[in-house]
């Protein structure tokens, strides 16, 4: 699909991975509608965009269905659905001083990063599959965001690993059944990204972390993952597929 005239709805585009990807379909000529929370910097960036904001919380079906209404009400349409939306609280399944992981928290975990993920996921579908098609009979693209902790989730990653490995597998079949409609999902597993998410990390960690990055030795940029999501929407044989973004990266357990 061509990003110049289309319309793109992206969770999480307030900040980080979402909020590049946002700036970088606007300024390719998409109309692009933030869905990020109330506290979020999603108004900020929307305003600068010339986009549409709208409030809600990705883990309440209510603001979910709403806010995919507004999108598509506002842009008239829905061609992209990022789901950048994302948590990454760690903590170990008993820590040193013998707490246990908190069932609340790895509950919050799931319920943003794959239940989130999957509710916009079917809202957006049924509103896409409502476009008209074009030659290849193509109506709408989602892409979705793993990690690579789907796969080598490190020490304290349990409910995030296994969160991202739920984004990981239901894409396929997210695909095949969304086929019909013209509709291809696909996610990226990025690696170290120098967002607001690991901001906040020690530079030691950091440290640790950019280390894991075989080449280039550096953390992701941003605007690396806005290029892949604008390349899965391009490129219409690309589905049901997981694509890391992560310079050879291979986690070990720290
Ligand atoms: N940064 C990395 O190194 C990295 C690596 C692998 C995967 N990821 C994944 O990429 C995605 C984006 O991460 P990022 O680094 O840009 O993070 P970020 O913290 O910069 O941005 C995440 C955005 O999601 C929003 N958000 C959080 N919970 C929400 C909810 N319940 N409803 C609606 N919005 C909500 C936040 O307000 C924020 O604007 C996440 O899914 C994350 O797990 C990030």
């Amino acid at each position: 699909m061509q990003v110049k005239g289309s319309k793109a709805l992206i969770t999480g585009g307030g900040s980080g991975l979402g909020e590049a990807t946002a700036r970088r379909f606007a300024s390719a000529g998409a109309k692009v509608t933030i869905l990020d929370l109330a506290s979020s910097h999603g108004a900020e960036v929307a305003e600068q965009i010339g986009g549409h904001f709208v409030a809600g919380d990705v883990t309440v079906t209510v603001d979910v269905a709403a806010a995919v209404e507004a999108a598509a009400g506002a842009m008239g349409g829905i061609h992209l659905c990022l789901n950048a939306a994302g948590i990454a609280p760690a903590h170990r399944v008993v820590s040193r001083s013998g707490d246990l992981f908190p069932l609340d928290l790895y509950e919050k975990v799931l319920r943003v990063n794959l239940i989130g993920t999957f509710d916009v996921t079917r809202h957006v579908a049924k509103r896409m599959a409502e476009n008209k098609p074009n030659d290849d009979g193509e109506r709408g693209v989602i892409v979705n965001v793993a990690s690579i902790a789907a796969t080598e989730g490190q020490i304290g990653q349990a409910a995030y690993s296994a969160s991202k490995g739920g984004v990981a597998a239901m894409t396929l079949p997210l695909a095949r059944d969304l086929a019909s409609y013209g509709i291809r999902v696909n996610t990226i597993a990025p690696g170290i990204m120098e967002t607001p998410m690991i901001a906040g990390m020690t530079d030691e960690v950091r440290e640790s972390l950019t280390q894991v990055h075989v080449f280039p030795k550096r953390l992701g940029r941003a605007s690396e993952f806005a290029a892949l999501v604008q390349h899965l929407f391009e490129n219409t044989l690309i589905n049901g597929e997981t694509v890391r973004l992560d310079a050879a990266a291979r986690m070990g357990p720290r």
